[in-house]
């Protein structure tokens, strides 16, 4: 048997690594890795910390790619390796480009796919663009809905794919995580001990423009009002991000922003944190399994399951919203501690093995 396993970007790779690591351990697979490699620095950083080497790398970032392009340079590229690779069954994660186009090339291919965190909606096509309309047409084309909660099988089942072909498995971003987090971390750049941390990232597409000017005119605003809280933001570098934080936070003497931080030392700064603000999507999974409260810079979210246990609230690219519960956060103990609870709604750290006694089963 041969399973492609397929990485694109950053969080593709963080939360596809348990599967590899686990699925290389199968005597009755052969695993081969492709990386499309819409990410470049990002997505070598973390295949290099979790030690996988891609026996197939696309390199098809280039800066300020649009998607229409990517996607159409990614689709020929992918009938060369399915024609030469003819795997038995190729592994997805996620509601990138690299996922939509993978599926859409397997399904031309009459390859069965695995969608890895399947079944996460908002039921809003603009929103997150274009995700959401990514992991529609994934989850249309696939043969295994690995759905990491209850939610998202609901979802699926909503959407007539049939209960046999959906597994519950939990997130395999907390796998990273808790292999992760327990090794000795260092932090990315030098804090004051006796300072509370702020961390912020913050990337989506539909907030490019004034949603995203909003977003940092609140971060400069509670910067400025807190002079004893350091900021740290490490830079997204798709050029609608940087340029615009960086016109609105540099300069500002508690206000840290730097490149994309290593995996690892991205747990340490979050492990570090007081309070996050983000709109991502790993981080509004793995920040509550590490007790610390999420202020979610988007007006939905495909993952409402820490929203429900209120430790995660929607703030949206809103500035008044932003200023306010960040502030509440910073001065009101208990509204604090009613956040900072630790709990993991999207898993329990054997998504992976789950994943993989499903294909284990079939296969083998
Ligand atoms: C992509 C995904 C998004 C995911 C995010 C995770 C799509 C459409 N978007 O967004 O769902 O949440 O990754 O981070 O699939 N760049 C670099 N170096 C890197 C990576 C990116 O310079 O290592 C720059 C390049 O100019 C690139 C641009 O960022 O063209 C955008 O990258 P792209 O993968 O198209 O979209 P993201 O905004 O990163
Ligand atoms: N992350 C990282 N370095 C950073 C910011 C985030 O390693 O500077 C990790 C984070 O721990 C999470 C993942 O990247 O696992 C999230 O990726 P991103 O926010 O780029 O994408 P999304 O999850 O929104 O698709």
């Amino acid at each position: 048997m041969r399973i492609l396993i397929v990485v694109g970007t950053r969080p593709e790779a963080i939360k596809m690594a348990p599967v590899i690591l686990a699925l290389k351990k199968e005597p009755w697979v052969q695993v081969r890795v492709l990386a499309t490699a819409q990410h470049r620095h990002m997505l070598d950083q973390v295949l290099n910390f979790f030690d996988i080497v891609p026996d197939i790398d696309l390199d098809i970032m280039r800066p300020n790619q649009a998607l229409s392009t990517l996607t159409a340079r990614l689709l020929l590229d992918l009938d060369d390796v399915l024609q030469v690779e003819k795997p038995d069954a190729v592994l997805v994660q996620g509601d990138t480009t690299t996922v939509m186009t993978v599926a859409l090339a397997c399904f031309y291919h009459r390859i069965p796919i695995g969608h890895v965190e399947a079944g996460l909606r908002t039921w809003d096509m603009q929103s997150p663009f274009p995700e959401e309309a990514n992991r529609v047409i994934a989850g249309k084309l696939a043969r295994w809905h690995f759905a990491p909660t209850e939610g998202s099988r609901q979802n699926l089942l909503k959407e007539g794919v049939p209960n046999a072909e959906i597994i519950v498995t939990g997130n395999t971003v907390i796998d990273a995580l808790l292999m992760t987090a327990a090794k000795d971390l260092e932090l990315p750049v030098p804090l004051d001990p006796a300072k509370r941390l702020v961390l912020v990232t913050s990337h989506r597409r539909e907030n490019f423009g004034e949603p995203f000017r909003n977003i940092c005119r609140a971060l400069r605003t509670l910067a400025l009002n807190n002079p004893s809280v350091q900021f740290l933001y490490p830079v997204h570098p798709n050029p609608n991000v940087k340029d615009v934080a960086y016109e609105f936070l540099a300069g500002l003497h508690n206000f840290t922003l730097c490149e994309p931080l290593d995996y690892a030392p991205f747990i340490a700064a979050m492990k570090r944190a007081y309070i996050i603000l983000t709109d991502s999507g790993g981080v509004q999974e793995e920040a509550p399994a590490l007790g610390k409260p999420v202020l979610v810079l988007r007006d939905e979210t495909e993952r409402p399951e820490a929203v429900e246990q209120g430790v995660v609230k929607l703030v949206g690219p809103n500035y008044d919203a932003i200023v306010q519960e960040a502030q509440r956060l910073l001065d009101d103990e208990l509204a604090y501690k009613a956040m900072a609870r630790g709990v993991s709604p999207y898993g329990d750290g054997h998504a992976a093995e789950r994943i993989v006694k499903t294909l284990r089963e079939h296969f083998a």
